[in-house]
């Protein structure tokens, strides 16, 4: 096939939650924790958490919404890529959004990786934009860890809600928005943060043996998690910024993985960009996964904040232990 070398352009963004509403005060009825422990820990309020709404519900109501302002339909997109960690189906769930969205003429998956599943799939749907496949690629990025959160935890339980966001992204002859990313996975440290099968060897007739059991709810080594947030992620988007030929003072906008304001803040320290361009939404949200980054550039967005042809960075990072950045210009 011929290789042409096209530009990307991320058009337009959506997002979704669930308007049912689990503030501190709420969770301090439920575990021994506070709004004063959990705010001034994380900065986190309230999340946003499913009763009845599926994964796919949250994901067709932000996808619908990127489409519109796009101005596109469903049927303009040629592939959807799900970045997730709790499809509803172990199968994946991108092929069900695909069929509600109406998306008929889209090849669609799912892509795992955590909270830094959405700037995966970012640079995932980049490479087949950039080679001129496709033209038009909504990327999701939508969790329901409260699915699998253990409710008597207090130490995870605090910090997790659910939701999507999306993008719509382009492949274009005039315009190169995505400038530069970096993507990186440590697996010796796995064992830090996980959704972990755990199952039961048994008997299978007389020559063969099975393994069968079911999912745990997440465990995590939050001070482990954070050190290497702290230090890895400023390091990822040095790279993406030297990729992209830029350096911080260059940058209007840092949209990190929320999972916790001290690690917003740490990292804007450390980078030397000061605290307003650093948009933070946690507190309204909590750590919704790989939802976390569209969900928070959509809002800018909408408020205004965020305007055509600013540059953004953004990070994402999480179990795996995987991390990675990219660096990109609003719009077309
Ligand atoms: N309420 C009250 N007290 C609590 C709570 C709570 N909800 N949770 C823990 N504590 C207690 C602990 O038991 C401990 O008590 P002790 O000193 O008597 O032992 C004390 O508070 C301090 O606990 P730490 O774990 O040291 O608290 P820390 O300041 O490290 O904050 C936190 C914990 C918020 C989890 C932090 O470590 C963190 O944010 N880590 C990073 C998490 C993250 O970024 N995850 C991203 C990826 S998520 C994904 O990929 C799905």
């Amino acid at each position: 096939m011929e290789q042409i070398k096209r530009g990307v352009t991320i058009i337009s963004s959506g997002s979704a939650t669930s308007p049912q509403i689990l503030d501190n005060h709420d969770l301090s009825k439920i575990v021994d924790t506070s709004d004063d422990w959990i705010k001034t820990r994380t900065g986190i309020q309230k999340r946003h958490i499913c009763s009845s709404e599926s994964l796919c519900d949250l994901a067709v109501k932000a996808g619908e919404k990127a489409i519109l302002n796009a101005g596109l339909t469903s049927e303009d997109i040629d592939m959807i890529i799900l970045a997730t960690s709790t499809p509803d189906d172990l199968f994946g769930s991108a092929s069900k959004v695909q069929g509600m969205l109406g998306a008929y003429r889209a090849v669609a998956f799912d892509l795992t990786a955590a909270c830094s599943g959405f700037v995966f799939a970012l640079n995932t749907a980049s490479q087949f934009l950039r080679n001129g496949v496709y033209q038009n690629i909504l990327v999701v990025g939508a969790d329901c860890l409260s699915r699998w959160v253990d409710w008597r935890d207090r130490t995870t339980c605090v910090l997790f809600g659910d939701g999507a966001g999306a993008v719509v992204c382009q492949s274009s002859e005039e315009k190169d928005n995505l400038l530069g990313f970096e993507m990186c996975s440590n697996g010796t440290l796995n064992g830090c943060l996980n959704l972990a099968f755990t199952g039961e060897t048994q008997k299978l007739g007389n020559n063969h043996q099975v393994t069968q059991g079911k999912y745990n709810p997440i465990t995590m080594n939050g001070r482990e998690v954070y050190r290497f947030a702290v230090n890895k992620v400023p390091e990822v988007i040095e790279k993406a910024l030297y990729k992209a030929d830029l350096t911080t003072e260059k940058i209007d906008w840092l949209i990190l993985h929320q999972a916790n304001q001290r690690i917003l803040d740490a990292v804007a320290e450390r980078l030397n960009i000061p605290k307003w361009k650093v948009i933070s939404n946690l507190s309204e949200y909590g750590n919704t996964s790989a939802a976390s980054i569209p969900i928070a550039l959509d809002e800018a967005v909408s408020k205004g904040k965020i305007r055509t042809g600013d540059t953004i960075v953004t990070s994402g990072f999480g179990a795996g232990l995987t991390w990675g950045a990219t660096v990109f210009r609003w719009g077309f």
